[in-house]
């Protein structure tokens, strides 16, 4: 065959493709424009999501990005000393010391990480240097408190009066049975849509109230306690990290949205893969919270009692989560 005949020939083909891709294209586009996409739009767990999203809605209403929203959301709940789950006034280990978990992810897949960091107030946005001045994910320890230390942060005791006499009390009886949706209630996980469609999402803890010293749980595990994929949905997970991070918790539920899943459903089937993998649940509580890229929300829990906010334009209010199991 000539040179000639040949190009005409793949020239056809190319052709082809493109008609057939172009209409797909058509079509795809067709859908979406049958979609109401929300955004922007923050959520977050737990009641402690309402200050949380205000302060996310002041970034995100004026045109801000996703990114800074969540790191400025989740700070006023760690800068919370009444708040007994999440930095300052965290309640400690079983020996006395707060020790701080926390992740960040942005729409690019780019992720940053502290695990069992101490005497930092903010550790979410440690977690962001993390991820935008190192070549790293994680730091943990002494390591990050270091490196929180090189960045500027200051030193902080975080076991406040409150926190302290409640641990010196638990001390007499040291019963390490945490109570759930009271001690477990435990994370802040905030997700964010901005303008311009892009997914954020943060997550950030003082973990189980008198776990041992040195346990990390689910928030700072790029996959288990947060998940973001800008193509698709992100996810965050609150409660029991332990069996978040057996099922990779909120990877498993962006990859459910992948398939077709809303965020609500995605969230119920992670839930139901947990319940599958323990004997009981009586006293296990994990809730899952997801966003879609098209600002469609949803959550899950094992058992009643866990709730998220919502912030968008025109509401803001706090929503009781769906469940399998009412105790
Ligand atoms: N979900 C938080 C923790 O288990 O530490």
């Amino acid at each position: 065959m000539s040179n000639r005949r040949k190009f005409i020939k793949y020239s056809a083909i190319g052709g082809l493709v493109t008609i057939i891709s172009s209409a797909f294209k058509t079509k795809k586009l067709e859908t979406y424009r049958d979609i109401k996409i929300e955004k922007p739009i923050v959520i977050s767990t737990w009641n402690h999501g309402l200050p949380a999203n205000k302060t996310a809605w002041e970034i995100l209403g004026k045109g801000g990005t996703s990114l800074d929203a969540v790191e400025q959301g989740v700070r006023i709940t760690e800068s919370d000393p009444t708040n007994g789950s999440v930095g300052l006034g965290g309640r400690p280990d079983r020996d006395g010391f707060v020790t701080l978990d926390a992740c960040i992810m942005n729409h690019k897949n780019q992720c940053g990480s502290v695990a069992f960091l101490q005497n930092i107030e903010n550790p979410i946005s440690v977690a962001r240097k993390v991820m935008e001045d190192t070549p790293h994910v994680m730091l943990a320890g002494e390591g990050a408190y270091q490196f929180a230390i090189e960045k500027g942060f200051p030193k902080k005791n975080l076991l406040t009066d409150g926190a302290k006499k409640d641990w010196e009390e638990w001390l007499k009886k040291s019963k390490y049975q945490p109570v759930i949706n009271i001690e477990n209630h435990d994370t802040i996980g905030m997700l964010a849509l901005d303008s311009l469609g892009n997914l954020a999402g943060a997550c950030t803890t003082s973990g189980l109230a008198y776990k041992i010293h040195g346990r990390v749980g689910d928030s700072p595990i790029i996959g288990a306690g947060l998940f973001v994929d800008n193509e698709v949905g992100a996810a965050c997970a609150t409660g029991l990290g332990e069996a978040v991070m057996r099922i990779a918790g909120s990877s498993a539920v962006v990859e459910l949205m992948r398939s077709g899943a809303t965020p609500e459903e995605a969230c119920k089937e992670a839930v139901d893969r947990i319940i599958r993998k323990h004997d009981s649940v009586e006293n296990l509580q994990v809730g899952f919270l997801a966003l879609d890229k098209n600002g469609q929300y949803g959550s899950y829990s094992i058992h009643n009692g866990f709730n998220f906010a919502l912030h968008t334009s025109n509401k803001e209010k706090l929503i009781d989560s769906k469940y399998r199991h009412k105790q």
